[in-house]
Formats: structure tokens, C-alpha cells, sequence
């Protein structure tokens, strides 16, 4: 990172479902092209922040600015325009199951660019092997594939459209420790070859340590330590401590 520019920026967020209160004056800046790593425990709202970022749900209160728009005032035109810059990678990996792996990474190049079916392959061919897949699985249904390969179409998938933020769910949820490995590896290089800026959802610690430049723990609607690696381990807050050291 050259320059520390803040590209995506909240501010006093908040967000209840019912009656429960999940994000609570959540502010948080996020640098361009840096990877910023969001761990806290199962159920606190992780995934809720990332769905607030794509404009998939909106707070009840505050300030979501990505790259100068104040995404909560967007029309539904101008939000699918920011989202064209966006790459997800889900939770699951929620690929279309009836559609094979070609159409699946293809789909947003298909749908939202228009871009020319033979132009599409040439893009999805080259996105595999970013990934580590080989050419020949093009044609296979996801049923047909591992859980590994499953989270790297996805990944394909969200990078298929040349974004430039990637945010990522639980990328290395369900893998075993090589696979998981392999996905922290791309998310690094994509990092370096794509220059994205990318906001990585996990509780896997060892993954947050390896891909982050900065680390940020959400517990009861905030964030509540936020630094590099080491600095998040020397945090004395006991929350985070205690976070850390119960997941060893
Ligand atoms: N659409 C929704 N309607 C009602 N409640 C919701 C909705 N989305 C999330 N919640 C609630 O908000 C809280 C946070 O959920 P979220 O999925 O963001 O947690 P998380 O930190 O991603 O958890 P995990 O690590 O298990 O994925 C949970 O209590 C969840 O039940
Ligand atoms: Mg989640």
C-alpha cells in the first residue's frame, strides 16, 4: 500500500432485526487496496456488515460512504453501478446449482456487461487459472465438485468482472487446512495482482493472520480492536483475548 486513502467509510451504523440490536454505532474505515480482516464470534454480525456494503440491506441509522457516494441515499440504478465494481464471495458458495461452472462464473459478464459469449470464455478460462483450476472442469455442474473447488469457482465468480472491492464470507470455512491454505494464498495474490480493496468475513484466526493487513473484532454492535496481526494480539482487552486465545 502507497497511500493510506479511506475508500469505503462508515459511520454510526446501526441495525436492529425485530427487536435485537446487531450493529450498534458501528463506524469503520476501510483502505483503499488494503485487506481488512472482520472476525468476532458466530452470530454477531458479520455477515449483516457485509450485506449493508453491497447495499443488500440498509441501517436504520448512519452513514455508508464507498468512494464518495453515500450508498443509502442511491437509487436501485446507481447502487447496480457500484455493485459492477463489487466482487462476493458468499458464505456458501452459493453457485447456481442447474448451471454449469462456465455459466456460473460467467453470469455477471452475461448478464450485466453484455460481453460476447466467446469474449466471456476467454475471461473465465483465465479467472480459473488464477484460481488453480484447470480448463476441463468448464463444464461441469457444482454437484460434480469438491467443497474446495466449489469456494474457487466462486471466487472466479467474483472476480470474473475485474472488481475493485472483493469481499469475502467465510472463504475458508469447511476446508480442510491445505485447501484453506490455498484459498488464504489467492486471496493474497489477488490482492497483489488486482489491487483490490478487500474486506475478508472469517473466525478463522490462523486465516485472518495470514491475509490481513489490518484486523478488526466486531462484538456487540462495534468494532471493538482493530489494528495490524500483532498489534490485535497484544490488545488487552479481555474480549479479545479472550477471542483469540479460546479459538487457539
Ligand atoms: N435478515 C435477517 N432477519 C432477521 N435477523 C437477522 C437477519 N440477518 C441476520 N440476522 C440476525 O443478526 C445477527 C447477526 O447475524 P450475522 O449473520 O450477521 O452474523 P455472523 O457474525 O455473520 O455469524 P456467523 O459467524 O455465524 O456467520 C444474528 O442474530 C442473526 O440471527
Ligand atoms: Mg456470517
Amino acid at each position: 500500500m502507497e497511500e493510506k486513502k479511506v475508500i469505503i467509510q462508515l459511520r454510526d451504523v446501526c441495525k436492529s432485526f425485530q427487536n435485537h440490536m446487531v450493529l450498534k454505532d458501528l463506524s469503520l474505515d476501510i483502505y483503499k487496496e488494503e485487506t481488512f480482516v472482520i472476525i468476532g464470534p458466530s452470530g454477531i454480525g458479520k455477515s449483516t456488515v457485509l450485506k449493508h456494503l453491497a447495499g443488500l440491506l440498509l441501517p436504520d441509522f448512519g452513514s455508508i460512504c464507498i468512494e464518495n457516494l453515500e450508498i443509502t441515499q442511491l437509487g436501485e440504478l446507481e447502487l447496480n453501478e457500484l455493485r459492477k465494481k463489487m466482487g462476493f464471495v458468499f458464505q456458501s458458495a452459493a453457485l447456481f446449482d442447474s448451471l454449469n461452472v462456465f455459466e456460473n462464473v460467467a453470469f455477471r459478464l452475461l448478464r450485466d456487461y453484455q460481453i460476447p459469449v466467446s469474449e466471456a470464455e476467454k475471461i473465465v478460462l483465465e479467472k480459473l487459472e488464477l484460481v488453480g483450476l484447470k480448463p476441463e472442469i468448464i463444464n461441469k455442474k457444482p454437484a460434480e465438485l469438491s467443497g474446495g473447488m466449489k469456494k474457487r469457482v466462486g471466487l472466479a465468480r467474483a472476480i470474473a468482472v475485474n472488481p475493485e472491492f472483493v469481499f469475502y464470507d467465510e472463504p475458508t470455512s469447511g476446508l480442510d487446512p491445505i485447501s484453506a491454505r490455498a484459498i488464504n494464498d489467492l486471496i493474497l495474490n489477488l490482492q497483489k495482482k488486482l489491487k483490490v480493496t478487500s474486506i475478508v468475513v472469517t473466525h478463522d484466526l490462523s486465516s485472518a493472520y495470514r491475509v490481513a493487513n489490518r484486523i478488526g473484532m466486531l462484538y456487540d454492535g462495534k468494532i471493538i480492536g482493530l489494528g495490524t496481526p500483532e498489534a490485535l494480539q497484544q490488545n488487552t482487552d479481555p474480549r479479545i483475548q479472550k477471542f483469540i486465545y479460546s479459538t487457539l
